[in-house]
């Protein structure tokens, strides 16, 4: 499968992305993960990026399609990708198209995780996420078995630097500006598909009956 996960910060992409992967061994691409990545490794592009990200502002298009048509270009993605948080501004998406055009790729579809403000600003507040290997949890409603401490790799589980009230409004209203008209712009395509983005049972089951 190639496919794009579209939703506001908090809709699940990253959690329905994890989901999915274990289906069909599609790999999971997270543009928010990679830039993440770079900070924690202390690189050049994370000292980039590492204000802006934890405004909740955008990076620049150009520096996300410089690492986006690399990483689609690697082995891996044969099996097929699942597009997390990219692309996010209509020049990306343009970029995309033509990038895909260029190695004769297609996409199966623009996945879009509908789900209303009080939802989002609820999950965001509650989330957790591991700092060594990203497994996404929520106290309220996927809470790791020990306060803290991650399930998976046993790795320290925090909120992220872009989860304080301001940057949550700033990242909301950049998705309403910059984002949002991609759904416009995926539906022309021919590719949007909506589901609700409710319990997470509920999702999985409308993907599977769209898709
Ligand atoms: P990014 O990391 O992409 O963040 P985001 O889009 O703001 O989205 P989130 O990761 O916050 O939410 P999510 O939809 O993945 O939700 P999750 O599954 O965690 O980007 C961060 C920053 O990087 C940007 O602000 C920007 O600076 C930069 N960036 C990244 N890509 C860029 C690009 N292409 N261009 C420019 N800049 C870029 O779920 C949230 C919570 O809800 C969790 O606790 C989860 O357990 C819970 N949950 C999820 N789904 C459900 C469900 N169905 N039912 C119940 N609970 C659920
Ligand atoms: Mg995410």
């Amino acid at each position: 499968m190639k496919i794009i996960l579209l939703g506001p910060p908090g809709a699940g992409k990253g959690t329905i992305a994890k989901a999915l992967m274990q289906h069909d061994g599609s790999v999971q691409i997270s543009t928010g993960d990679i830039l993440r990545e770079a900070i924690a490794a202390g690189t050049e592009l994370g000292k980039q990026v590492e204000a802006v990200m934890a405004a909740g502002d955008l990076v620049t298009d150009e520096l996300i399609m410089e690492i986006m048509e690399q990483r689609l270009q690697q082995e891996d993605c044969k099996q097929g990708y699942l597009l997390d948080g990219f692309p996010r501004t209509i020049p990306q998406a343009e970029a995309l198209k033509a990038l895909l055009a260029k190695l004769g790729e297609k996409l199966d579809c623009a996945l879009e995780l509908d789900i209303p403000r009080d939802v989002i600003i609820d999950r965001l507040t509650t989330r957790r996420t591991c700092t060594n290997c990203g497994e996404i949890y929520n106290v309220k409603t996927k809470p790791p078995t020990v306060e803290g401490v991650c399930d998976v790799c046993g790795s320290q589980i925090v909120q992220r630097d872009d989860e304080t009230e301001e940057a949550i409004e700033n990242r909301l209203q950049v998705y309403n500006q910059l984002t949002a008209p991609l759904v416009a712009f995926y539906r022309d395509e021919g590719l949007l598909v909506s589901v609700p983005g409710s319990d997470i049972d509920s999702v999985m089951e409308a993907i599977r009956n769209r898709i």
